[in-house]
Parts: structure tokens; sequence; C-alpha cells
């Protein structure tokens, strides 16, 4: 019975331990989803002359619009969000945040009730220091007035940036307390953080700190719609994974930044390879596009619901690089149910398409198909690749800068004879 009893507190430590890990406000089991304006429309404010680019009311509700109708809340996309560049270039008469009144006509109260009603959530921007990035009034000195506002608003995240905020002191500090009055407004509101990011070229961040006060955090560049953007963020991801991938779980994640699929930058294979790797890295899925304009390819690949399950896994554990040989990179991720989840990159510029061969045994540290498992590709087309033991092999064809994304269940018992044809060692005149 005392035995029991201890056994229990000590459970009962742990899981308290474990709670105080996390941003404790309930949100972010699993990556948020949405929508976000930066990357595409940036601080387009000139509506006279870009009626359909420029950062409005109009926009956001055109975006929601389109969130709700054509699949992509359905999908999982719920936080349509305003970046910067939405403010007007002071406070009001009581110091609270206002919308500038030319582009926002009806206030962000009616925008927030407007996305509600289609069944999704607003997100909005602030900046912890006295300036936004672009120039607008910063936080500095009213984290608890904007927190009220924003929280008084019906906003449902902030993505609160970190320029012009002085010594790494205040940086923390600032970070710290926007987390503390958001929690005190008693308003669900997901707190998305660039902490880190500020802070890398100065110290090292703190992670199990800023995975107490935020449920996503920046800690690279930010995203531009091109090849050479997106094999930035994944080789610093890569580079740091000792670091990073650890702290990553429900309630705090680690945001290589917004998704520029569907875009103008990226080849197809190159968006291919955005989508898998956003999904191995656990990271938010913030698409930054024009859903009035995406074509219906960019548009599958964002809503394949394989991949979205992958990335949505509910285990919650950021996957990482195996092992990078000659051009390819082998990337997985563990899935609930002992599956993994595997990316084979090629990251050869040159040339064509490209024969990967790998050992079954590289996965899941050799038990990822131990017994047994089934082999499905989920990216860039769906195939079955059958049953693989635990000495099988694997022979992939990624085209250059592609990937593919493959899953692997793990299979208890499994028939020797119905091993699939090809997972015997290849020898060399097959590569
Ligand atoms: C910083 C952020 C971007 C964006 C801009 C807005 O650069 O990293 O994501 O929010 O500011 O000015």
């Amino acid at each position: 019975m005392a035995a029991a009893l201890v056994w229990a507190m000590a459970v009962l430590a742990l899981a308290l331990a474990e709670g105080a890990g996390a941003l404790d406000n309930g949100l972010a089991q699993t990556p948020p989803m949405g929508w976000l304006h930066w990357e595409r429309f940036l601080c387009t404010t000139d509506c006279a002359s870009a009626p359909h680019a420029c950062v409005s009311e109009q926009l956001f509700m055109q975006m929601a619009d389109l969130l709700a109708a054509e699949g992509w809340r359905d999908a999982g996309y719920e936080y349509v969000c305003i970046d910067d560049c939405w403010m007007a270039p002071s406070r009001d008469g009581g110091d609270r945040l206002q919308p500038d009144p030319q582009r926002f006509p009806h206030g962000i109260r009616q925008l927030a009730d407007y996305v509600h009603s289609k069944g999704l959530k607003l997100g909005i921007y602030g900046d912890v220091g006295n300036k936004t990035c672009a120039g607008y009034p910063g936080s500095y000195g009213h984290y608890d007035l904007d927190a009220q506002t924003f929280a008084d608003w019906g906003v449902d995240l902030l993505k609160f940036d970190g320029c012009y905020h002085g010594t790494l002191d205040l940086l923390a500090e600032g970070y710290k307390n926007m987390s503390l009055a958001l929690n005190k407004t008693g308003r669900s509101i997901v707190y998305s953080c660039e902490w880190p990011f500020y802070m890398l070229p100065v110290q090292k961040p703190n992670y199990t700190e800023v995975k107490q006060y935020c449920n996503h955090w920046r800690n690279f560049a930010d995203v531009f719609d091109a090849w050479i953007s997106i094999k930035s963020i994944l080789d610093w991801t890569a580079s740091h994974q000792d670091i990073i991938v650890d702290v990553a779980g429900p309630g705090g994640w680690n945001d290589p930044d917004m998704l520029v699929i569907g875009n103008f930058g990226l080849s197809w294979d190159q968006q291919v390879t955005q989508m898998a790797l956003w999904a191995i890295m656990a990271a938010p899925l913030f698409m930054s596009n024009d859903l009035r304009q995406i074509s219906p390819q960019a548009k599958r690949l964002l809503q394949n619901k394989e991949v979205i399950a992958i990335n949505q896994d509910p285990l919650g554990k950021q996957g990482y690089r195996i092992t990078k040989d000659n051009n390819f990179e082998l990337w997985e991720r563990p899935l609930t149910g002992r599956a993994y989840a595997v990316a084979v990159v090629n990251r050869q510029e040159i040339g064509g398409p490209q024969l990967f061969a790998f050992a079954t045994s590289f996965l899941g540290n050799g038990l990822a198909c131990n017994p047994a498992c089934s082999i499905q590709q989920i990216l860039p087309t769906s195939e079955d690749y059958g049953l693989h033991n635990w000495v099988s092999f694997l022979k992939v064809k990624v085209n250059p800068t592609g990937t593919v994304l493959l899953k692997a269940a793990v299979i208890e018992e499994f028939p020797e004879e119905k091993l699939a044809p090809n997972s015997k060692k290849p020898s060399l005149d097959t590569l």
C-alpha cells in the first residue's frame, strides 16, 4: 500500500515537472496551422495602387472565406494571421494600439467576429521592443494593456516579434512579461515568439525556459520564396538538432517559418521538399501565399492528409537528420504506434533523378522495421512499397532538390514469403 502511494506521488511529481516544461495554456498540443500574410504580402499599405494585395481587413476576410470554403479549414488550417503593418502609426488617446483606420475601417473586433463566424481563429502581430520591425508602435512598456486589448478584440494568436528590443535582458523580460500578460487575460491565445532568433547572435538560448513561455519560437532568418532559403533553414536545423529537437513537444514547437508553397520561387520538387520536411520537423504550418490564385497542384500538396497527419502526429516528437551521404540526406521522425516518417532529400542540383539505396536498419535505431514493417510512399505521389524486414534494403528515386517521403509502420508478425521482392540488398549494377 505504502509502496503504491510512493509510486503514485512519484508519478504525480513527474507529471507536474513535465507540465512545468511547457507554456501552461493548454494550446498548441500539435503544431498550429493557418495562414500568415507576411512572406507573400509584406508591408503593402497603399491600397489605391494595390487594392488586392494591401494589408487590409478585406484581404483577411477573403482569406477566411477561402479557408472555410475550399477545404483548408477542414484540412487543419485554422488561424488567419495578420503580420506587421496593420497598425495606425500611433496609439489612441487611451494608449491602446489601434488599426490603420483606412485599411481596417471596421476594427479588429469585427474582423475577429467575421473570422470566428467562419469557424476560424484570428492571429495578430506585435513587437517586444519600442517599434515593430516595420516601424509601427511596439509593446514595450504596454505589455498588459496590449494583451488585454488583443483579448478584448477576440484575438486567438499573437506573433510577437523582437525588433528594437534593446538589451538581451529586456528581450527576455519582455517575452516573459507578454506571456504572463496574455495568461492574465484569461483568453486562450497562442503565443508565437522570435526570442531565440534575436538572442542567438549573442548568446545561446535556454530552450527549456523559452518553452515555458512560448507555444512556438523562431530560431532562424525569415523564409523567402527561393530554394536557397529553404535549404538554409534545413541546414541550420540539422546542424542545431542536438540542441533544439528534444525541446519540441506538445505545447511548444520550433518554428522554421512560413510555408511558401503556391508562390513563384520554388520548383514543384522544392515545394514537395518544403512540405515533407516541415512535417518531419513538427513545424507550425502557416502558409503565406494567395489562396485566390493557387495552382491545383500546390493546393493538393498543402492539403495532403497523410503529410498533415505526420506533421500533426500526437506523439509530438520532432524529427532529425540521420545521415548525409554525398548529396543525399536521410531524415526521420518517430510517430505514434512505433511508426516512422522518413524523408530522402536529393541535394544534388545537377543532373537528373538519382537512386538512393539504404538499409531499413538505418531507421529508428534499427527498430522501425524490426521484425518487419510495411512502407508507404506519401510524397511526391502515393505508392505502396510492401512489406520489409530488418535486413531489407530500400531503393528510392529522387529528383534534384526533391524529396521522397515515406512512412514505415512496424508489423509484429510477418510471413517471410510476403516480403516485397525488391527488398533484397541491391547489387551495384542495379543502382
Ligand atoms: C521580422 C519577422 C518576420 C516579419 C517581419 C515584419 O523580420 O521575422 O517574420 O514578421 O519582421 O516586419
